[in-house]
């Protein structure tokens, strides 16, 4: 089952902190687990619309021999020059801390992050229990 949430204002990031929650709840991830992917999916989806100009995120419960959520972020927008530059701790085009994309890392069991200049960037997080 996969629920998917455009995000084209702040309000539709409180909508994907909200739905990221439901379904961490519902896949059974612990409190603490729950809340790891929470925060993750809110700095993406941030990065989305901020950087992306808007996209979608498409929520997964996973229920096979792993079991959790799975996060797909993707946008249209200009798309990351330096993908290891953007994901270093500090690195900002904006006005933000340059923390989003290495703290999504570190809160996601496993990440992956494609960008191409010019056609958009996808991100995808998972959190396994
Ligand atoms: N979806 C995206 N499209 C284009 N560029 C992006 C996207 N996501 C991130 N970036 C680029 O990567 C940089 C680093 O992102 P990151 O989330 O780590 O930091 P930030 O958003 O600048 O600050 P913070 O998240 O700490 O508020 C951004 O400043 C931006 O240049
Ligand atoms: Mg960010």
């Amino acid at each position: 089952m996969t629920e998917r949430i455009d995000i084209r204002r702040s309000e539709d990031v409180v909508l994907v902190r909200q739905r990221v929650r439901a379904l961490a709840v519902q896949s059974g991830l612990s409190l603490v687990d729950q809340t790891k992917v929470v925060t993750a999916a809110s700095e993406l989806a941030r990065n989305t619309l901020d950087y992306g100009g808007g996209g979608t995120v498409d929520i997964e419960v996973v229920n096979g021999l792993r079991r959790g959520v799975r996060l797909v972020f993707e946008d249209q927008g200009p798309g990351i020059k330096d993908i290891d530059a953007a994901m270093r701790d500090g690195f900002t085009t904006g006005n933000g801390l340059g923390l989003g994309l290495g703290g999504a890392k570190r809160l996601c069991s496993e990440f992956s992050i494609e960008s191409a200049v010019g056609k958009g960037t996808r991100v995808a997080c998972s959190r396994w229990k």
